[in-house]
């Protein structure tokens, strides 16, 4: 080993998902002056995991100190039971609305170690956060198989046929050959159309009653059938919508993306994706950074202060220890090195936050197709 590299391993089960009884993560990290660099990454089944024995232990760094657990939340990989691969617990939101902030924010997380990313076409930045992700992967310091890469098909293109030329314009706008998984962004489907936020002339949303959320589901299952993305998934669902698409479903969801924070903490949706083997992932963790809100929550401030971390690290320490993935959206250089730089909290903590009464629903997509947070269609 190099002067000044560092060799850490460690191993750990995926916190609080139905497969972390059989799953064990292992993985080795090095620490080189350029930072801390994942050298390797395994899920092992649990069996095999034993068979390797004390090799795959807590390592001791040089100082002779045993390493922390620090590493645990931010490289947690979740398998995902409908479709291929892991999705990382930990991930980066692109709803940024600025063509020039997307591109240095997604540069930004990729250099700071998110390997998650979350993108949409109603976003309308594809575009810029495909050629950031390319423009990394081209040094080589990072490979596209290292990055798992979300988009979502818009509600305007919920008709079967236009399902798949969506998800091909999607895909092409990021610059990928495969889409990690591809989400259906909302239950509700909107007159097919270039004009995202179709509306009548007293401004409501003009709804297509002609597709049913099964039919569009039909057209996302081919996708996988035919090897173009690797899982489906839905987004902004109640438990009214996904418990009977699951049941008739032949490739079942594998990730449902929704709001989710210490206000919303969906428990039901949450304990029925645990039982069904669904990936529940948090949008929205730091309440949209809206104040007040959980940022400012009294709970989470004091968890904060005890554990020498900053409320949004609590925010997004909890919603990984609670079993959930998540994704987290930052401009700035420093917020991403603030999100990604992720501490467990104590259980106790997390019990406390679980305890907070406190109920608010940040983003009415949910009840209506139209997303919060994103400039009106023109
Ligand atoms: N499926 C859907 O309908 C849906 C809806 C909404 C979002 N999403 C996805 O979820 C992602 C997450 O977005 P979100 O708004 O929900 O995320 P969030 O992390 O809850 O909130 C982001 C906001 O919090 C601020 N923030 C970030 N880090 C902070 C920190 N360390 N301390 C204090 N404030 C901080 C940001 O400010 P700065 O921008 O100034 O850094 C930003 O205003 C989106 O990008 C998108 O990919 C999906």
């Amino acid at each position: 080993m190099g002067r000044g590299v560092v060799e850490l391993r460690a191993q750990y089960p995926i916190p609080h998902h139905p497969a972390s009884s059989r799953l064990i993560q292992t993985e080795i990290i090095k620490k080189t002056e350029g930072g801390l660099k994942r050298w390797s990454c395994k899920l092992l089944e649990e069996q095999e995991y034993h068979k390797r024995g004390p090799r795959w232990s807590w390592a001791r760094n040089r100082m002779g100190n045993p390493m922390t657990s620090n590493h645990r939340l931010r490289f947690a990989k979740i398998p995902l039971n409908f479709g291929t691969g892991a999705i990382p617990a930990l991930g980066f939101g692109t709803l940024i609305p600025d063509p020039a902030e997307t591109r240095s924010a997604t540069t930004n997380a990729l250099r700071v170690g998110f390997r998650h990313f979350d993108c949409a076409e109603r976003y309308r930045n594809e575009r810029e956060v495909g050629e950031s992700l390319q423009a990394e992967f081209a040094t080589g310091a990072i490979a596209r198989e290292d990055v798992f890469i979300t988009t979502k098909l818009w509600n305007t293109n919920h008709r079967p046929e236009r399902v798949e030329p969506a998800f091909d314009a999607s895909r092409e706008r990021l610059g990928i050959s495969y889409v990690d998984l591809y989400l259906i962004h909302t239950p509700f489907a909107f007159q097919p159309g270039d004009n995202m936020e179709p509306r009548d002339q007293s401004g409501n949303i003009i709804y297509d009653r002609g597709v049913s959320l099964l039919e569009t589901w039909r057209a996302m299952e081919s996708l996988v059938e035919r090897g173009k993305c690797r899982a489906i998934g839905l987004s902004d669902v109640v438990l009214e919508n996904l418990a009977p698409l699951y049941d008739t479903a032949r490739i079942k969801p594998a990730v449902v993306q929704v709001e989710s924070h210490p206000y919303l903490p969906q428990t039901k949706l949450l304990e029925f994706c645990k039982q069904k083997g669904i990936v529940f992932l948090a949008f929205a963790p730091l309440g949209h950074g809206i104040r007040p809100g959980p940022l400012e929550d009294p709970a989470v401030l004091a968890i904060a202060r005890q554990s020498s971390l900053t409320p949004a690290q609590v925010l997004l320490a909890w919603a990984i220890q609670r079993g959930t993935a998540v994704l987290t959206t930052a401009k700035t250089l420093e917020r991403a090195r603030e999100n990604y730089n992720l501490c467990e909290i104590p259980e106790v903590a997390v019990d406390e936050i679980n305890r907070i009464q406190i109920r608010s629903r940040l983003n009415s997509v949910v009840e209506t197709g139209v997303p919060g947070f994103i400039a009106k269609d023109g």
